[in-house]
């Protein structure tokens, strides 16, 4: 099942396509403040020169016109003239704050006026031996204009992430539905056929002479291998409470019953932490088996039937349980630390890629626990780490 790796090629080419629009929009924007900054500079300009006009000839009707329409038509560069010395005399196109001292009033156009010579050079303006200075920066729009790329890709990636979320909670809730309604449905359907065996057992038990070869106690180990199997469908599908149990012990029992339907070559140690006593833990006894099934088989599987399965069992401080189950298999590469949990992920022939899917889904939703690869070496060896809790 290739599902995975077709969903990651089209969440890399969404990034690409994201990407290259968020670069154009920063570019586009930055030619467009290029190009509005040089109209701008050309503005002050002629702005300088209008004021050189006034203040060279004599005033006239004319002047009156060039004033209003050349210095008046600048209602957005900031600018500030001076005299030759660097003092302020007059400003256009910003508000100084309001009810400060003459004193603090001069130093807040100093720093202005450093300001602005940061960005440009100021335009000298001589006439009858006097020279004074046209101080300008940006205008507003500007400014807003550079930052406008940024404020848009950060709405659009908002916007992107919101619909994200809401799309995978709906897919979410979808799953659980059908998680759980075909396990309550499984549970249902086996309940009426396994009634009907445990009754012909009984049946079978009063006729021994049909009994010969104590075929009714191999019945009974499959009938109860069948409820334990409803046991879990039915536990899946409805609300579960926790009991607080000994794991070290639901583990030995577990382990107990696959053994002797496991390959002799695997050597299995379980291990705990303190060695003597319980170890307790809020679980739900079917689901938890299932999980601890779940993993040994794999761990079986990546050992191709021969080596060690060790399972260490540690009582944590803080109201915790870690229990470590290690094979010495063939490995899980480190890129699919995360990906062995999803639905449909396999590398076996004959796999349906749901086991590990489902002892994450028992362990975080029922048991508010966690599991994860702990570790794993191609070749050498995996380590799963599954954490419990012992209070709620
Ligand atoms: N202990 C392990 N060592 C190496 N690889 C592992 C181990 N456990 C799981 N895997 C890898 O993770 C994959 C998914 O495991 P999972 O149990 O979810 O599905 P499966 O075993 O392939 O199929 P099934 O649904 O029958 O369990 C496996 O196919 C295997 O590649
Ligand atoms: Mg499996």
């Amino acid at each position: 099942m290739d599902i995975y790796s077709n969903r990651n090629t089209l969440k890399f080419i969404i990034m690409i396509f994201a990407l290259l629009i968020g670069g154009f929009s920063v570019l586009y924007t930055n030619d467009l403040v290029k190009r509005l900054a040089e109209r701008e500079q050309k503005l002050i300009d002629l702005a300088a020169k209008g004021y050189r006009e006034i203040a060279t000839t004599e005033f006239s009707e004319s002047q009156g016109f060039l004033f209003r329409e050349i210095i008046e038509a600048n209602t957005f560069v900031p600018v500030i003239l001076t005299d030759e010395q660097g003092n302020y005399i007059s400003h256009r196109n910003f508000d100084p704050p309001a009810g400060l001292s003459p004193k603090k009033q001069q130093a807040y156009f100093q720093k202005r006026i450093e300001e602005m010579r940061s960005q440009y050079e100021p335009i000298p303006i001589e006439f009858a031996g006097l020279k004074q200075y046209i101080y300008y920066q940006n205008s507003e729009l500007i400014n807003q204009l550079r930052y406008y790329p940024i404020i848009q890709l950060a709405v659009i990636g908002l916007f992107v992430l919101m619909g994200y979320l809401a799309f995978s909670i709906s897919k979410n809730a979808e799953q659980n539905r059908v998680w759980v309604g075909l396990a309550k449905e499984t549970a249902h359907q086996l309940g009426t056929p396994i009634s009907s065996l445990i009754a012909w057992a009984e049946y079978l038990r009063t006729k021994p002479e049909l009994d010969a070869e104590g075929v009714v106690a191999e019945m009974d180990k499959d009938i109860q291998r069948l409820q334990m199997i409803t046991a879990r469908f039915s536990s899946i599908g409805s609300e579960q409470k926790l009991k607080l149990e000994n794991v070290v012990e639901v583990v030995n029992t577990a382990i107990a019953y696959l053994r002797s339907r496991l390959s002799k070559k695997v050597e299995i140690t379980i291990k705990s932490d303190p060695e003597e006593g319980e170890i307790l833990a809020l679980i739900n006894r079917p689901l938890f088996e299932w999980v601890i099934e779940n993993i040994s088989k794999n761990a079986v599987d990546a050992m191709a039937g021969v080596g060690k399965l060790s399972i260490t069992i540690t009582e944590l401080p803080e109201g915790n349980v870690q229990m470590d189950i290690s094979d010495t298999g063939k490995g899980i590469p480190k890129n699919q630390f995360r990906k062995v949990f999803e639905p449909g992920f396999t590398t076996k022939k004959r796999g349906w890629g749901l086991g590990l899917t489902l002892a994450k889904r028992i362990l975080e939703q029922y048991h508010k626990g966690r599991i994860f690869v702990k570790s794993s070496e191609p070749g050498k060896g995996t380590t799963f780490r599954i954490l419990l809790r012992s209070r709620a």
